[in-house]
């Protein structure tokens, strides 16, 4: 039978009341990618589990048609979220496609262009705040205490469920957990969903569990440093948090898996980027953040990836945040259409 979105293909494993009527994308069913050369180069069989190339193009999009579905089977009429971008997108999309009113309220000024843009497209109300992400999630948080809207951040219950099926289908696709999972924490919903998930599947099907490596950005990384960060800086502005929601669990998934929880570098972020697509896959900046500390931790010793098999999590597309890339290069050469100037130039 056709693909028809995890809560159809894994809706038995989640945790939502019986009134949910699901509203689907198609979401999910994203390619577990081989990369062989730099996991030669690692000494480890590597993949990269794409979750840019969801409906949204982030891997929201995976625990929103959880919420958006009990949302919508609850009655809600209005749906509200702070968001870096993606988490905004994503609920807009699932909102539009329910017949829901979506608002979203985003950090002024550094949300990436292509994630802003999919907001509007899809019909959000899309609202600056002068402040983090964290003073916009604590107003959401306020203002769906007084009034029936309904929250769609990460700390719904929901947004953990649908998240969970990533876990199931890394499983699903190697036969087993892998041996570690390395990926970057923001508001840590969604390491909280992968441990959730591994620990699932290991209970019913005893695939295993990994061992975790959340990686958050130097300038936001309040579960390294063991305070929240008041003014969070990164080039990865998708993580650009500085008091993670789910922090708390986050700490156990690192430590119950006995992995750990790091910092790496903008630079060393851009630099993984730039890895990626020499694989031929483009992520947005916080997407490379899991393979950064996977390879700055190696490099360093601290790591040994021999012989393990290993997944990165790459939770958005590049197309999100085209200006990173575009604004790094001077405008490509430019000649006359003649086939002369071709030539001269390339041979
Ligand atoms: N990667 C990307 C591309 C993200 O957009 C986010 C979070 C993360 C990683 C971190 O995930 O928060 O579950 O630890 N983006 C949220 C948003 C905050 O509003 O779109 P997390």
């Amino acid at each position: 039978m056709a693909y028809q979105g995890i809560l159809h293909r894994y809706g038995h494993l989640l945790n939502l009341p019986s009134y949910t009527r699901p509203v689907s994308l198609l979401e999910g069913d994203t390619p577990l990618i081989p990369l062989p050369r730099l996991g030669r180069e690692l000494g480890c069989e590597l993949y990269v589990k794409f979750e840019g190339l969801n409906p949204t193009g982030s891997f929201k999009d995976r625990g929103m048609t959880a919420a958006i579905s009990e949302a919508l089977g609850r009655g809600a009429q209005t749906v509200i979220c702070a968001s870096t971008g993606n988490t905004a997108a994503s609920a807009a999309a699932y909102a539009a496609r329910s017949g829901l009113r979506a608002i979203v309220l985003i950090p002024e000024g550094k949300v990436a262009m292509g994630k802003l843009a999919g907001a509007v497209a899809y019909g959000a109300e899309v609202i600056q705040v002068q402040g983090s992400f964290d003073d916009a999630l604590a107003l959401v948080v306020e203002i769906t205490q007084k009034t029936p809207i309904a929250l769609v951040n990460s700390i719904n219950p929901y947004r953990i469920e649908g998240q969970k099926s990533a876990a199931f289908e890394i499983c699903d696709d190697l036969a087993c957990a892998p041996d570690w999972l390395c990926l970057p924490v923001g508001n840590a919903g969604n390491i909280t969903s992968y441990w959730a998930g591994f620990k699932q599947y290991q209970a019913c099907n005893a695939t295993g569990l990994p061992q975790i490596l959340g990686v958050q950005a130097e300038g936001a990384a309040p579960l390294v440093l063991g305070h929240p960060v008041e003014k969070p800086e990164t080039v990865a502005t998708a993580i650009r948090i500085g008091r993670p929601a789910r922090g708390e669990q986050a700490l156990e998934a690192a430590q119950e898996s006995n992995g750990m929880i790091i910092a790496v570098s903008d630079a060393e972020i851009l630099a993984t980027q730039r890895v990626l697509a020499s694989e031929g896959i483009w992520v947005e900046p916080a997407s490379a953040a899991g393979l950064a500390g996977l390879m700055a931790k190696t490099a360093a010793g601290q790591f040994e990836a021999r012989g393990k098999k290993i997944v990165v999590v790459c939770t958005g597309h590049g197309l999100k945040d085209p200006s990173i890339v575009t604004e790094s290069f001077p405008s490509p050469k430019l000649i006359s259409a003649t086939y002369q100037a071709l030539a001269d130039l390339i041979l």
